[in-house]
């Protein structure tokens, strides 16, 4: 809640966040932070395909995995990484929730994708 006024997109959110009901991890048992090392000029994209990995590796044994963006702001706290141990150049890139899921997930409505431009 604290990142709300500052970050514009959460705003649409401000209802379902504001709410003490509502569980952030839905119940995940399992949360993996995977930090990269910032002086690693590819880091985020290392980071990003470790969790893609991560999320089907975990689907193709019936686990459920959730990006957890809503994480990224804590997890990244200087106290917060202190109690981790995870060094001061390292930055959290991904963290994602694992747990066996309730039911089989929904299916939203897709959007057109937007075609900037056909190259030929
Ligand atoms: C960078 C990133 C951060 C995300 N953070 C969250 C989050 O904090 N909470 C959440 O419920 N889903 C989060 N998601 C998952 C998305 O809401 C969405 O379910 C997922 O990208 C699947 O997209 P689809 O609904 O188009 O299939 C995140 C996804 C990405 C790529």
């Amino acid at each position: 809640m604290e990142n709300i006024d500052t970050t514009p997109w959460l705003e649409r959110l401000r209802d379902t966040l504001s709410d003490s009901q509502f569980d952030l991890f839905y119940g995940a048992p399992v949360l993996v932070l995977i930090y990269g090392n910032k002086n690693i000029a590819t880091y985020v994209n290392d980071c990003s395909m470790v969790a893609l990995n991560l999320m089907l590796t975990a689907r193709d044994k019936d686990i459920g995995s959730c990006w957890m963006g809503f994480a990224a702001g804590t997890a990244n706290k200087p106290e917060i990484k202190k109690e981790l141990e995870v060094p001061e150049e390292y930055e959290l890139v991904a963290p994602v929730i694992l747990g066996y899921q309730d039911g089989p997930p929904g299916v939203g409505e897709r959007e057109e994708p937007e075609i900037v431009k056909w190259l030929k």
